[in-house]
């Protein structure tokens, strides 16, 4: 089973891409030396990326008292870290928003789970004050993009990992990891990796369902691990993750989380902003 594993990274086409755009942006975005007008001439090279990082910097979750007309201002409201979490965000729209069969995600539901993971875990980030809002922004939106790449294996296999949930009673990605002989969380740091994304980051997303096991940044795993179970909680976008999720409670300790928090999160996401409306990019 570990071949087909082999099997799979070889196959690097299949691992999603980001835009050459994109990948200046990320480039550019760690450089301290750059100017707002450089990092913004390499943005609007891509009009519909463009359109899509502003439609989120004006939306209701970013609440920016006035509206924000072209990417030099939005460089200027958010710097350099917050409007690389929006390129990406755009990029991932892409990749992401489509029918993920192996995991029976209609098109929209993994964009919707893992947008709404990105939010709930940059809010926990900032009311927590733990100074990791960007970073844990991008864990979240992009943790379970192994699925994607899964998506494929797991359709034939789907059955059998079911199968397995029910009659051992073992959480899904066990499952997955007994089936296919890898997990989507594993898959998705070999994708992050392959971004050039820093460790901390693919840490966050090899380790997304146990963050006990962290060691290059707990704090962060564990922010990514409690906004994946709130955004499971509010119903979005399950795709297996959400059977026999096991909630390791090491990450609400690290944290210092209380219910009370967890509680105001949840109600300051759906009630007070308009969630369709951050996710929505069309
Ligand atoms: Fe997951
Ligand atoms: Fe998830």
């Amino acid at each position: 089973m570990g071949h087909s594993l082999t099997e799979i990274l070889n196959k690097v086409e299949e691992l999603p891409t980001l835009s050459p755009v994109t990948q200046q942006v990320l480039k550019l975005t760690g450089d301290p030396a750059i100017s707002v007008t450089e990092l913004a001439d390499a943005i609007v090279k891509d009009q519909v990326l463009t359109a899509k990082v502003l439609k989120m910097a004006n939306s209701a979750y970013y609440g920016y008292s006035r509206k924000i007309f072209n990417i030099n201002e939005a460089i200027m409201v958010m710097g350099f870290n917050g409007i690389r979490s929006l390129v990406l965000a755009a990029s991932a729209y892409n990749i992401m928003n489509r029918e993920v069969e192996g995991y029976f995600l209609p098109k929209g539901d993994l964009w919707k789970h893992s947008m709404t993971t990105a939010l709930f875990a940059r809010t926990l980030a900032q009311k927590t004050d733990l100074g990791l809002r960007e970073h844990a922004f991008i864990a979240g939106l992009i943790h379970d993009i192994g699925k994607i790449v899964l998506s494929t294996y797991l359709k034939e296999q789907f059955k059998v990992v079911l199968d397995l949930v029910e009659v051992e009673n073992i959480p899904f990605m066990d499952a997955e990891q007994q089936v296919l002989g890898y997990n989507h969380a594993a898959i998705g740091a070999i994708v992050a990796e392959k971004w050039n994304l820093p460790p901390m980051l693919t840490e966050a997303i090899a380790l997304h369902h146990s963050p006990s096991e962290a060691s290059t940044n707990p704090t962060l795993t564990s922010l990514i691990h409690v906004a994946d179970a709130l955004s499971m909680s509010i119903g979005a976008g399950l795709g297996g993750d959400g059977m026999l999720y096991p909630f390791d409670g090491f990450a609400l300790e690290r944290l210092s989380l209380t219910s009370d928090i967890l509680d105001e999160t949840v109600a300051a996401m759906t009630e007070h902003i308009s969630l369709d409306e951050t996710i929505n990019l069309e």
